[in-house]
């Protein structure tokens, strides 16, 4: 990253460390020097064998983080099944079975020290990494919940939700209208199912027709990507032409059209986000170091430090 690029994070770093005493870069480093080697071997073993894991694992993040805040919620399964990631937002979240793998060698080595909520925020960050996305420093220290509900999970950012509905959603949680439009910006890699993309192909908003703002030649190959009553598990990527690049072309596709995603396109409809979308187009190298201060931003969210919580044995399951 260039000395102007990391600059936001270090300025975003040194605001988390006075305010958050507990979360702090290197929290690990005494206890469990090798946390964040592990993590990152673990994830790096992974994208190397399937590639759409740094997509997975960066979507699980903003996930664990937007409901009861970043304490690994999302993580857990329940005998009734009424768990946070039953919840139909969180339909599609992968990459379990890596926290998995990484939390059962930190326990081999430092048990009980590393909590599940630290190592999905690492795990993302160097998801992006992989995916030649910025580099940053993690600020750990996070404990894991004692909750995990279903119902909190209600009211996650909505594909369908317009812009309006988007900003109060993440205003909620103390994240600005220019950390929705960076962080939507995740949609850089990964892909979508079709299951998403019904409503906004055929039924817009109840208009028994597509979203107009859909370029229309791409519409029709939208269409036939995910044809109605076609298969809703077939994947299609979002950024289309640049899914497995961490750029800002996700940018230049909102503009033109080509947004995939309705709540990625809604950012072009609203006159607060429009212009963030129009900045980073214009000024292309500001957007590294500015997506990765609103991750670390986003990692903050209703974290648990210090004697709130715990540190999980096992991921999945409340010790
Ligand atoms: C603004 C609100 C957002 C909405 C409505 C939204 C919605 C979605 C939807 C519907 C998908 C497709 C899921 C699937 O079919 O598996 C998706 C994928 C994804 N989202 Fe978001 N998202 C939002 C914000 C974010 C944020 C803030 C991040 C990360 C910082 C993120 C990261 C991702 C990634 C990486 C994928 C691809 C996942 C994969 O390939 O498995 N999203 N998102």
């Amino acid at each position: 990253m260039s000395a102007r690029a990391i600059l936001p994070v270090l300025l975003l770093l040194s605001f988390i460390c006075s305010c958050r005493g507990q979360l702090r870069v290197g929290f690990y480093a005494d206890t469990c020097p090798d946390a964040e080697a592990t993590v990152r071997s673990v994830v790096t073993d992974a994208f190397n064998s399937d590639v759409n894991t740094a997509s997975g694992l960066l979507r699980l993040h903003f996930h664990d983080c937007i409901v009861d805040g970043c304490d690994g919620s999302v993580l857990i399964n329940q005998p009734d099944g009424q768990q946070e990631n039953r919840a139909f937002g969180h339909q599609g979240l992968r990459g379990f079975n890596v926290i998995d793998q990484a939390k059962a060698q930190l326990e081999a080595t430092c048990p009980g020290v590393v909590s599940c909520a630290d190592i999905v925020a690492l795990a993302a960050r160097d998801s992006i990494a992989l995916s030649n996305g910025p580099r940053y420093e993690v600020p750990t220290g996070r404990k894991d919940g004692l909750v995990s509900a279903i119902s909190d999970a209600n009211n996650l950012p909505d594909q369908d939700d317009p812009a309006e509905v988007l900003i109060a959603k993440f205003r909620a949680k103390g994240l600005s209208e220019k950390d929705l439009v960076l962080l939507s910006a995740a949609h850089t890699i990964g892909t979508t199912a079709c299951f998403f993309m019904g409503n906004r192909l055929f039924n817009f908003r109840n208009s028994g027709g597509p979203d107009p703002s859909i370029n229309p030649p791409f519409l029709q190959k939208l269409q036939q990507a995910c044809p109605a009553g076609g298969d809703i598990n077939r994947r299609i990527m979002i950024d289309a032409g640049s899914h497995l690049r961490f750029d800002t072309q996700i940018y230049a596709n909102i503009r033109a059209g080509f947004a995939v995603l309705q709540s990625d396109a809604a950012l072009y409809s609203h006159a607060a986000t429009r212009p963030i979308v129009d900045s980073y187009l214009r000024s292309p190298a500001a957007f590294p170091g500015d997506f990765a201060a609103a991750m670390v931003k986003l990692g903050t969210v209703g974290v648990l430090t210090g004697s709130q919580g715990e540190i999980r044995n096992v991921c999945s399951s409340f010790n």
